[in-house]
Protein backbone atom coordinates (compact mmCIF):
# COMPACT_ATOMS: atom_id res chain seq x y z
CA UNK A 1 0.00 0.00 0.00
CA UNK A 2 1.36 3.64 -0.88
CA UNK A 3 2.09 5.29 2.57
CA UNK A 4 0.00 8.80 3.10
CA UNK A 5 1.27 11.75 4.24
CA UNK A 6 0.90 15.28 6.32
CA UNK A 7 -0.58 17.82 4.13
CA UNK A 8 -0.39 21.52 5.31
CA UNK A 9 -1.71 24.15 3.29
CA UNK A 10 -1.46 27.06 4.98
CA UNK A 11 -1.69 31.00 2.97
CA UNK A 12 -4.02 34.30 2.86
CA UNK A 13 -7.55 34.52 3.45
CA UNK A 14 -9.82 33.41 0.16
CA UNK A 15 -6.83 31.97 -1.60
CA UNK A 16 -8.73 28.75 -2.51
CA UNK A 17 -6.94 26.53 0.36
CA UNK A 18 -10.30 24.50 1.25
CA UNK A 19 -10.93 24.05 -2.86
CA UNK A 20 -7.81 22.84 -3.51
CA UNK A 21 -7.71 20.57 -0.05
CA UNK A 22 -10.72 18.98 -0.67
CA UNK A 23 -10.15 17.86 -4.56
CA UNK A 24 -6.84 16.57 -2.33
CA UNK A 25 -8.80 14.63 -0.36
CA UNK A 26 -11.30 12.98 -2.47
CA UNK A 27 -8.69 11.64 -4.82
CA UNK A 28 -6.10 10.25 -2.16
CA UNK A 29 -8.92 9.30 0.36
CA UNK A 30 -7.54 11.80 3.06
CA UNK A 31 -9.25 12.72 5.70
CA UNK A 32 -9.51 17.08 5.41
CA UNK A 33 -9.62 19.68 8.25
CA UNK A 34 -11.05 22.89 7.68
CA UNK A 35 -8.87 24.44 10.75
CA UNK A 36 -10.73 27.81 9.43
CA UNK A 37 -13.95 26.27 10.69
CA UNK A 38 -12.66 25.59 13.80
CA UNK A 39 -12.32 29.38 14.31
CA UNK A 40 -14.89 30.59 12.67
CA UNK A 41 -17.27 28.27 14.91
CA UNK A 42 -15.97 29.52 18.46
CA UNK A 43 -16.00 33.10 16.71
CA UNK A 44 -19.89 32.17 16.39
CA UNK A 45 -20.46 30.99 19.69
CA UNK A 46 -18.45 34.27 21.08
CA UNK A 47 -20.98 36.20 18.95
CA UNK A 48 -23.99 34.53 20.06
CA UNK A 49 -22.54 35.20 23.83
CA UNK A 50 -21.96 38.66 23.58
CA UNK A 51 -17.98 38.18 24.05
CA UNK A 52 -17.03 39.81 20.38
CA UNK A 53 -18.55 42.11 18.50
CA UNK A 54 -17.56 45.03 15.92
CA UNK A 55 -15.86 46.96 18.66
CA UNK A 56 -15.22 44.49 21.57
CA UNK A 57 -13.92 41.51 23.10
CA UNK A 58 -14.25 40.59 26.25
CA UNK A 59 -11.67 37.80 26.35
CA UNK A 60 -11.79 36.70 29.90
CA UNK A 61 -15.20 35.68 29.25
CA UNK A 62 -14.95 33.73 26.44
CA UNK A 63 -11.74 31.95 28.07
CA UNK A 64 -13.81 30.78 30.99
CA UNK A 65 -16.73 29.26 28.44
CA UNK A 66 -14.10 27.55 26.32
CA UNK A 67 -14.54 23.88 28.03
CA UNK A 68 -18.92 24.59 27.10
CA UNK A 69 -17.80 24.20 23.29
CA UNK A 70 -17.83 20.96 21.57
CA UNK A 71 -17.02 20.97 18.14
CA UNK A 72 -17.24 18.16 15.43
CA UNK A 73 -17.33 17.73 11.76
CA UNK A 74 -19.28 15.30 10.62
CA UNK A 75 -18.71 14.19 6.79
CA UNK A 76 -21.96 15.00 4.61
CA UNK A 77 -21.94 11.95 1.54
CA UNK A 78 -24.40 14.23 -0.56
CA UNK A 79 -22.07 17.65 -0.37
CA UNK A 80 -19.16 15.62 0.09
CA UNK A 81 -17.25 17.09 2.99
CA UNK A 82 -17.46 17.19 6.27
CA UNK A 83 -19.60 20.35 7.90
CA UNK A 84 -18.55 22.22 11.23
CA UNK A 85 -20.81 20.70 14.07
CA UNK A 86 -20.82 23.34 17.07
CA UNK A 87 -22.69 21.64 20.48
CA UNK A 88 -24.41 19.30 18.24
CA UNK A 89 -26.10 22.19 15.95
CA UNK A 90 -24.98 22.28 12.23
CA UNK A 91 -23.54 25.64 11.90
CA UNK A 92 -21.75 25.31 8.42
CA UNK A 93 -23.89 28.25 7.20
CA UNK A 94 -23.91 30.45 9.40
CA UNK A 95 -19.98 30.35 9.74
CA UNK A 96 -19.54 31.36 6.73
CA UNK A 97 -21.38 34.42 6.55
CA UNK A 98 -19.52 37.90 6.30
CA UNK A 99 -20.42 38.84 9.84
CA UNK A 100 -18.36 36.05 10.83
CA UNK A 101 -15.20 36.67 8.78
CA UNK A 102 -15.12 40.67 10.17
CA UNK A 103 -14.90 38.95 13.95
CA UNK A 104 -13.15 35.84 13.27
CA UNK A 105 -9.40 37.24 12.95
CA UNK A 106 -10.01 38.88 16.28
CA UNK A 107 -10.95 35.69 17.97
CA UNK A 108 -8.06 34.11 16.59
CA UNK A 109 -5.89 36.27 18.50
CA UNK A 110 -6.35 34.69 21.74
CA UNK A 111 -3.94 31.90 23.05
CA UNK A 112 -6.31 30.16 24.61
CA UNK A 113 -8.77 29.48 22.15
CA UNK A 114 -5.47 28.75 19.71
CA UNK A 115 -4.29 26.08 22.52
CA UNK A 116 -7.67 24.66 22.32
CA UNK A 117 -8.07 24.00 18.78
CA UNK A 118 -4.54 23.18 17.91
CA UNK A 119 -5.07 20.36 20.30
CA UNK A 120 -7.95 18.86 18.72
CA UNK A 121 -6.15 19.49 15.43
CA UNK A 122 -3.47 17.08 17.13
CA UNK A 123 -5.94 14.46 18.25
CA UNK A 124 -7.15 14.50 14.28
CA UNK A 125 -4.33 14.88 12.19
CA UNK A 126 -3.18 11.57 14.37
CA UNK A 127 -4.42 9.37 11.71
CA UNK A 128 -2.46 8.86 8.55
CA UNK A 129 -3.15 10.90 5.47
CA UNK A 130 -4.63 14.17 6.49
CA UNK A 131 -4.73 17.62 4.59
CA UNK A 132 -5.04 20.37 6.58
CA UNK A 133 -5.82 23.87 5.48
CA UNK A 134 -5.22 27.11 8.08
CA UNK A 135 -2.71 29.95 9.17
CA UNK A 136 -0.06 27.92 11.26
CA UNK A 137 -0.51 24.45 9.86
CA UNK A 138 2.71 24.35 8.68
CA UNK A 139 4.46 26.18 11.60
CA UNK A 140 2.60 25.35 14.39
CA UNK A 141 0.40 22.57 14.38
CA UNK A 142 2.64 19.79 11.85
CA UNK A 143 5.92 21.56 11.72
CA UNK A 144 6.91 18.14 10.55
CA UNK A 145 4.39 17.44 7.61
CA UNK A 146 5.79 16.00 4.53
CA UNK A 147 4.55 18.38 2.15
CA UNK A 148 3.78 22.49 2.77
CA UNK A 149 1.95 24.61 0.53
CA UNK A 150 1.74 28.28 0.87
CA UNK A 151 -1.08 30.27 -1.31
CA UNK A 152 -1.32 33.09 -2.60
CA UNK A 153 -3.31 35.56 -4.96
CA UNK A 154 -3.60 39.32 -5.39
CA UNK A 155 -6.03 40.91 -2.50
CA UNK A 156 -8.51 41.59 -5.37
CA UNK A 157 -8.22 38.15 -7.19
CA UNK A 158 -9.18 37.03 -3.48
CA UNK A 159 -11.79 39.13 -3.34
CA UNK A 160 -13.52 38.76 -6.37
CA UNK A 161 -13.63 35.24 -5.40
CA UNK A 162 -15.34 35.51 -2.30
CA UNK A 163 -17.93 38.15 -3.61
CA UNK A 164 -18.95 35.31 -6.10
CA UNK A 165 -19.38 32.49 -3.68
CA UNK A 166 -21.17 35.00 -1.12
CA UNK A 167 -23.65 36.52 -4.14
CA UNK A 168 -24.13 32.80 -5.48
CA UNK A 169 -25.73 31.48 -2.22
CA UNK A 170 -27.56 34.73 -1.95
CA UNK A 171 -25.67 36.59 0.77
CA UNK A 172 -26.03 40.45 0.24
CA UNK A 173 -22.79 41.62 0.27
CA UNK A 174 -21.00 44.77 -1.49
CA UNK A 175 -17.48 44.03 -3.24
CA UNK A 176 -15.85 46.78 -1.45
CA UNK A 177 -16.68 45.39 2.14
CA UNK A 178 -15.42 42.03 0.90
CA UNK A 179 -11.85 43.59 -0.41
CA UNK A 180 -11.80 45.34 2.92
CA UNK A 181 -12.28 41.99 5.20
CA UNK A 182 -10.04 40.23 3.22
CA UNK A 183 -6.99 42.29 3.66
CA UNK A 184 -7.87 43.21 7.31
CA UNK A 185 -7.72 39.46 7.99
CA UNK A 186 -4.57 39.35 6.28
CA UNK A 187 -3.31 42.02 8.24
CA UNK A 188 -4.69 40.75 11.69
CA UNK A 189 -3.42 37.35 11.19
CA UNK A 190 0.13 38.35 10.21
CA UNK A 191 0.81 40.62 12.64
CA UNK A 192 -0.81 38.61 15.92
CA UNK A 193 1.45 37.47 18.69
CA UNK A 194 0.96 34.14 18.91
CA UNK A 195 1.05 31.45 15.58
CA UNK A 196 1.17 34.66 13.13
CA UNK A 197 0.40 33.66 9.26
CA UNK A 198 3.84 32.60 7.73
CA UNK A 199 5.38 30.95 4.96
CA UNK A 200 7.18 27.75 6.85
CA UNK A 201 10.75 27.98 5.69
CA UNK A 202 10.13 24.41 3.61
CA UNK A 203 6.76 25.11 2.23
CA UNK A 204 6.24 25.49 -1.16
CA UNK A 205 4.66 28.43 -2.49
CA UNK A 206 1.79 28.80 -5.30
CA UNK A 207 0.88 32.22 -6.39
CA UNK A 208 -2.83 31.39 -7.95
CA UNK A 209 -3.73 34.31 -9.13
CA UNK A 210 -3.31 33.78 -12.46
CA UNK A 211 -4.70 29.86 -12.38
CA UNK A 212 -7.17 27.66 -12.67
CA UNK A 213 -8.18 25.38 -10.38
CA UNK A 214 -7.06 21.84 -12.49
CA UNK A 215 -3.99 23.46 -13.05
CA UNK A 216 -3.05 23.99 -9.23
CA UNK A 217 -5.09 20.74 -8.93
CA UNK A 218 -1.92 19.01 -11.28
CA UNK A 219 0.79 20.45 -9.81
CA UNK A 220 -0.05 20.09 -6.17
CA UNK A 221 -0.66 15.84 -7.04
CA UNK A 222 2.35 16.17 -8.88
CA UNK A 223 3.97 17.39 -5.39
CA UNK A 224 2.11 15.28 -3.53
CA UNK A 225 2.97 11.72 -5.74
CA UNK A 226 6.62 12.74 -5.48
CA UNK A 227 6.34 12.78 -1.67
CA UNK A 228 4.68 10.02 -1.03
CA UNK A 229 7.80 7.74 -3.48
CA UNK A 230 10.44 9.70 -1.69
CA UNK A 231 8.81 9.02 2.10
O1 LIG B 1 -9.51 29.70 6.49
P1 LIG B 1 -10.58 30.71 6.92
O2 LIG B 1 -10.58 31.94 6.08
O3 LIG B 1 -11.93 30.12 7.05
O4 LIG B 1 -10.12 31.16 8.41
C1 LIG B 1 -10.85 32.09 9.16
C2 LIG B 1 -9.94 32.81 10.14
O5 LIG B 1 -9.54 31.91 11.17
C3 LIG B 1 -8.66 33.40 9.58
O6 LIG B 1 -8.84 34.70 9.08
C4 LIG B 1 -7.73 33.36 10.76
C5 LIG B 1 -8.22 32.20 11.59
N1 LIG B 1 -7.38 30.99 11.45
C6 LIG B 1 -6.25 30.91 12.21
O7 LIG B 1 -5.91 31.85 12.92
N2 LIG B 1 -5.49 29.77 12.18
C7 LIG B 1 -5.83 28.75 11.39
N3 LIG B 1 -5.08 27.64 11.39
C8 LIG B 1 -6.99 28.83 10.58
C9 LIG B 1 -7.74 29.97 10.62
Amino acid sequence: MRKKITIAIDGFSSTGKSTIAKLIAKKYNYIYVDSGAMYRAVTLFAKQNNFVGKEFLYEEKLISKLKEISLSFKFNEKLGFAEMFLNGKNVEKEIRTLAISQLVSKVATISEVRKKLVAEQHKMGNKSGVVMDGRDIGTVVFPNAELKLFMTASADKRATRRYKELIDRGDNVSFKDILFNVKERDRIDSTREDSPLLKADDAIEIDNSDMGIQEQFERICTLIDRKVKES
